[in-house]
């Protein structure tokens, strides 16, 4: 087990918060538990509403249907469902995504 810097950036509300999330928690979990509010609907990678953008590092994703809600392009410009991803190193996300999908 690993323990991994995950930066949290909301362009549009001023957050940026970094927590630190083992890679076998998931983000969106351990962001509510420090009080940092991500959207969410279904908790399972079964809708689009926890998108996060990943700008600098990775992350995994494990279960869900991400490949629903994302092209190739867009999973290359880092699109993640957050409530069932986990860090694979140190990284940056840009959360509240979901409307900025379609820009890419
Ligand atoms: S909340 Fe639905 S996929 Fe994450």
């Amino acid at each position: 087990m690993a323990i991994y810097k995950v930066r949290l950036i909301g362009e549009a509300d001023g957050v940026d918060e970094t927590i630190e999330v083992d890679d076998d928690e998931f983000i969106l979990d351990v962001a509510e538990a420090e009080d940092i509010k991500l959207p969410y609907s279904c908790r399972a990678g079964t809708c689009s509403t926890c998108t996060g953008r990943v700008i600098e590092g990775d992350i995994q994703e494990s279960g869900g249907d991400p490949d629903m809600f994302f092209n190739k392009g867009q999973r290359e410009a880092g699109f993640r469902l957050l409530c069932i991803s986990s860090p694979s190193s140190d990284c940056t996300v840009l959360i509240h995504q979901e409307p900025n999908i379609s820009q890419f």
